[in-house]
C-alpha cells in the first residue's frame, strides 16, 4: 500500500536523467537518453511543496521570517473532507449523500509528457460519496444499473490479471467489485463514458494490485481508454476510500467527523454513531478529453481529396453549427449574418464564415467536429430556405430558416 502520493524513480549512473519507474522505465532497462545503468532512486513525492506567508523575494534573503511549509493539492476530494460537518448538515444530518467537484490539482510529475496525459497541472472531476458502511451492500438505485455488462481485468487472487465480461450485479454477487456502492459507480462511469462517445470496445475496468492501491483505497478500478498512441490507460478511477479519510482529519485535528446514524428501514442496522465510508469516482477530464478525440478522428478518401472528421456527438461538440454565405457577394453575406444572429440569440453556439471557397470552409468545420453547416445561397434570397449539410455522411437537406434552429436542438 502506499502511504502518500509517491512514485517510484529510477535515476542514470551516468547522464544522472531521473526517470519514474512503471510509467516509461524499470530499473532493469537501459536509460532512455543515454544507454547508461539505472540505480533505483527510491520513492518520490508528487506533491509541489511551497513557502505560504513570505513577504517578498526569496525566503533566504528574509531569513528569520517565520515561513509555513505548504502543498498544492494533488486531488480536489480534500477539501470536501475538510467540510464534511457542513456538508452533513445540508443534508440534514443524514447518509447517504454526495458531493461533487471540479477543479485543478497538481502533481510532481517527473516525465510530463504524451500530450494531455501525464500534465503537472490538471483538471479533476470528483464526487465524493459518503455511505453507511452498513448499507454499503444495499444501494438505493442498484437495480438500474445491475444488469450492465462490464469488460473487467480481475487484481489479486483467483484469475487475477484475466479479463471478464461481466454484469456489475454478478460481479458484486461474486465479490469481485467489493460492495453494491462501488459497483453502482463503476457502471455510472461506464455509461457515461460511452454516453459521450468512447467506444464500448476502447474501455475496461481494471482493479488494482495491492502494491498500486493509494494509501486510502480498499478496493480501486481504474477505468481505461485503449490508445492507439499510447496502450491502456486511466482516464477514472473509482475508489472505495472506507473511512480513511475522516478518521485521519479525526485524529490531526480532533473534529468530530461521526454521524448519528438512524436504525434503517428493515429494522437490522441499530442505531449509532459512525465514521461514514466513501466512495469516490476521480475523472481525468484532460485524460477524458484526450480519448474523446483520438476516438473520434478519422481520415477517408473523398473523391482525390482526403477528409479529416472529428465524429463528435452534437452533445459534446463545441460549435453546433456554422453559417456560410455560399459565394462572397454582399447580399448573400448579409443574409447569412441575419441567420448567424438568429441562432446565436437563441443561445446555439454557431460561426460564421465567408473566406476560401465553400469545400475547404466545410473541411474546417468537419476537422472540428460540428455536426452541421448551413449554406445561404441566391434560393435563400428568394424563399427563406437554407441548405443544412451533415458532417458525417456529408448530406444536404432544404429547410426553411423558421426551423433550423429545431433541427439543430434535435440533432
Ligand atoms: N482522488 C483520486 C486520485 O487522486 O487519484
Amino acid at each position: 500500500m502506499r502511504e502518500s502520493f509517491t512514485d517510484q524513480a529510477v535515476v542514470c549512473k551516468h547522464c544522472k536523467s531521473f526517470f519514474r519507474v512503471a510509467g516509461s522505465v524499470n530499473v532493469s532497462e537501459k536509460c532512455p537518453e543515454c544507454g547508461g545503468e539505472l540505480d533505483a532512486a527510491g520513492a518520490f513525492n508528487l506533491m509541489f511543496q511551497t513557502r505560504i506567508g513570505v513577504p517578498k523575494g526569496d525566503s533566504d534573503s528574509n531569513s528569520g521570517v517565520k515561513k509555513s511549509e505548504g502543498y498544492l493539492r494533488p486531488e480536489t476530494a480534500q477539501g470536501i473532507f475538510l467540510n464534511f460537518q457542513r456538508l452533513l448538515r445540508f443534508n440534514r444530518g443524514k447518509l447517504p449523500f454526495g458531493i461533487i467537484q471540479i477543479g485543478k490539482a497538481y502533481r510532481n510529475e517527473i516525465s510530463p509528457r504524451k500530450s494531455l496525459i501525464r500534465l503537472r497541472e490538471f483538471t479533476m472531476g470528483e464526487a465524493e460519496v459518503f455511505v453507511d458502511p452498513r448499507e454499503k451492500n444495499n444501494h438505493p438505485r442498484f437495480e438500474d444499473v445491475k444488469d450492465r455488462m462490464l469488460r473487467l481485468v480481475l487484481g489479486e487472487g483467483e484469475g487475477g490479471g484475466e479479463e471478464e465480461e461481466k454484469s456489475v450485479g454478478e460481479a458484486v454477487r461474486s465479490g469481485i467489485i467489493v460492495n453494491e456502492y462501488l459497483g453502482y459507480h463503476i457502471a455510472k462511469v461506464g455509461e457515461f463514458l460511452e454516453r459521450i462517445g468512447i467506444p464500448r470496445d476502447k474501455l475496461r475496468f481494471r482493479q488494482h494490485l495491492r502494491e498500486e492501491m493509494a494509501h486510502y483505497a480498499r478496493d480501486c478500478w481504474d477505468a481505461e481508454f485503449l490508445s492507439e498512441r499510447y496502450g491502456w490507460m486511466e482516464i477514472v478511477g473509482v475508489a472505495d476510500r472506507g473511512d480513511y479519510d475522516l478518521s485521519a482529519h479525526a485524529s490531526f485535528s480532533n473534529a468530530d467527523m461521526s454521524v448519528h446514524a438512524q436504525a434503517d428501514a428493515q429494522g437490522e442496522a441499530e442505531p449509532a454513531k459512525l465514521i461514514p465510508h466513501v466512495i469516490e469516482p476521480s475523472y481525468g477530464i484532460d485524460r477524458i478529453f484526450y480519448a474523446l478525440l483520438e476516438s473520434s478522428l478519422y481520415e477517408e478518401q473523398v473523391g482525390k481529396e482526403k477528409r479529416k472528421v472529428l465524429r463528435l456527438k452534437s452533445e459534446m461538440a463545441p460549435i453546433k453549427a456554422a453559417v456560410f454565405p455560399l459565394l462572397n457577394r454582399d447580399e448573400l453575406k448579409k443574409k447569412a449574418r441575419e441567420v448567424f444572429q438568429k441562432l446565436r440569440d437563441a443561445s446555439i453556439f454557431v460561426e460564421y464564415d465567408d473566406s476560401g471557397s465553400i469545400g475547404r470552409r466545410y473541411r474546417r468545420q468537419d476537422e472540428i467536429g460540428t455536426p452541421y453547416c448551413i449554406t445561404i445561397d441566391y434560393e435563400t434570397l428568394e424563399d427563406d430556405t437554407v441548405t443544412i449539410r451533415e458532417r458525417d455522411t456529408m448530406k444536404q437537406v432544404r429547410v426553411a430558416i423558421a426551423e433550423v434552429k429545431d433541427v439543430l436542438v434535435k440533432g
